[in-house]
């Protein structure tokens, strides 16, 4: 039976959980990370700050749980890059939130590509994604050492290995979707031919070993964040979806062994490579959620996010809320659109404004369960949950009542770390099977819509309007 210290290196923080098969999670540990934004769309972390909250929230996991462990597993961010010396595994240059949007004018260089980037790489030409961070970081920061997503760095300081996921390397636009390898055509698209890219590797790989966390433990479990919290909902088949309300929502769906391309405006990466086999997904993303809840509180109107539900309207008395902090994703790919609060009177109240945005919220996902039927050639029936987010009833249930779907909460609320687990115990324990290690789940809580079907339509029809007015107004091309 196997213990597993898995660690969840988010935007907004890192969160170790030391799991055991049969005790379940015996020990949390977390450590917040605050972004630092800047004019212009940039968003950046400091990769010291990074690297020390891995290893100090899987110390304190470790020494809590006071037990060996068996390996150690690891969820990154997906898209956010650095670049760093090898030999010495120092960074030279901030990390690249996957929310900064500077890379838009390599993006715009690379316009007339739009249509083979998509048809190869399965995702969008956008900023969101890791390769235009990696050449807009060499155009204006270094030229020195490598450039890479995070969770190198953070497996090279742990192992010494310079490795990377499938899912992570999907989801970096130089990636050939159908061939699973990088693609050399693309990277010099990029100006990153000459880059020295990490070897892929499945998320159910042993990729090194490290003694970082007080006890040595092979590392294994790669895999982009929001992959590893479907894998913790057992979306294992075809046709199965979850969406995660961390810093923002991503909504995914599993499309099995085929890498179909999104005919709806969503985006295609790996889902996973494990037991030999590639996996895939589409996806659809609201860039800011929890980030849009930090600038309420950031303005003073909230104290903490636990405070929503007590403070907030029972009615927006019509203010409206497109949530395009940082841009909008699919399906109308504006990375320079910002948000907008409509409808506000002399009568506006804190607590209107706050029902707003939890509106803007689930209507943005709403639209991304509605693409994701269409993608997957019939309409979700229900909308399974996870993350933060989800303690929240007011927004839970303005996502019910928007998309005319019972929405079934993950009873727990470590799904991505525990994603990585699962994908970690099969590496050490090759004749586990990943629904064996995944186990099945009933939602803590289900919410029903209580809406009728004609105000949800015109809720969406008004909504969408708004976010189109915000995506046309971003759109300076
Ligand atoms: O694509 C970015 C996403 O995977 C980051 O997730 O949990 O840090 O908001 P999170």
């Amino acid at each position: 039976m196997t213990t597993i210290l898995a660690i969840d290196q988010g935007t907004s923080g890192t969160k170790a959980i030391v799991v055991d098969a049969e005790d379940g999670t015996v020990a949390i540990a977390e450590e917040t990370i605050r972004p630092t934004y800047l004019p212009g769309g940039g968003v950046e972390q400091n990769p010291h700050e990074l690297l020390d909250s891995v290893l100090t929230a899987g110390r304190r996991a470790v020494s809590m749980a006071g037990r060996p462990i068996d390996g150690v597993a690891l969820a990154n961010q997906g898209e956010t890059v650095l670049a760093w010396d090898e030999a010495t595994g120092t960074p030279l240059s901030p990390a690249i939130v996957w929310q900064d949007s500077r890379a838009g004018s390599i993006c715009a260089e690379l316009a007339e590509h739009r249509e083979a980037i998509a048809q190869r790489t399965g995702l969008v030409l956008d900023p969101y994604f890791s390769a235009p961070k990696m050449a807009w970081l060499r155009r204006n920061l270094t030229r020195d050492g490598v450039v890479t997503t995070t969770d190198t760095w953070l497996v090279h300081h742990l192992t010494g290995e310079f490795v990377t996921d499938a899912s992570t390397a999907s989801r970096s636009l130089i990636f050939d979707l159908d061939g699973a390898a990088w693609d050399g055509r693309l990277a010099d698209l990029f100006s990153l031919g000459d880059e020295r890219l990490p070897r892929i590797v499945g998320s159910d790989e042993v990729v090194g070993t490290t003694r970082a966390f007080g006890q040595e433990m092979p590392v294994a479990g790669l895999i982009v964040d929001q992959q590893a919290a479907l894998v913790a909902e057992a979306c294992l088949e075809q046709g199965t979806a979850k969406c995660t309300y961390g810093t923002g929502a991503f909504l995914l769906a599993n499309t099995g062994s085929d890498p179909v391309r999104s005919s709806a405006g969503l985006t295609t990466s790996v889902a996973w490579q494990a037991a030999g086999q590639t996996l895939y997904c589409v996806d659809g993303q609201v860039y800011t959620v929890a980030s849009a809840v930090r600038w309420l509180q950031d303005l003073g109107l909230l104290q903490s996010a636990t405070e929503i539900d007590a403070l907030v309207a029972k009615d927006s008395d019509g203010v409206m809320c497109v949530p395009a902090f940082a841009g909008l994703a699919a399906p109308w790919w504006a990375s320079e659109a910002t948000a907008s609060l409509t409808g506000i009177t002399l009568a506006t109240r804190r607590e209107h404004l706050i029902l707003a945005v939890l509106q803007g919220i689930a209507a943005q996902v709403t639209e991304l369960t509605a693409l994701v039927g269409r993608d997957l050639g019939r309409p979700l029936n229900r909308l399974r949950v996870d993350g933060g987010l989800t303690n929240s009833a007011a927004l839970m249930q303005a996502q019910a009542d928007i998309a005319q779907l019972p929405v079934d909460i993950y009873p727990n609320a470590h799904a991505t770390p525990l994603g990585a687990a699962a994908l970690a115990r099969c590496a050490l324990d090759p004749a586990i099977s990943l629904e064996e290690a995944v186990g099945d789940w009933q939602p803590a809580t289900v919410y029903e819509p209580r809406w009728s079907e004609d105000r949800a339509q015109e809720f969406r029809t008004t909504w969408a309007q708004a976010a189109e007015a915000c995506a046309t107004k971003g759109d300076h091309s």
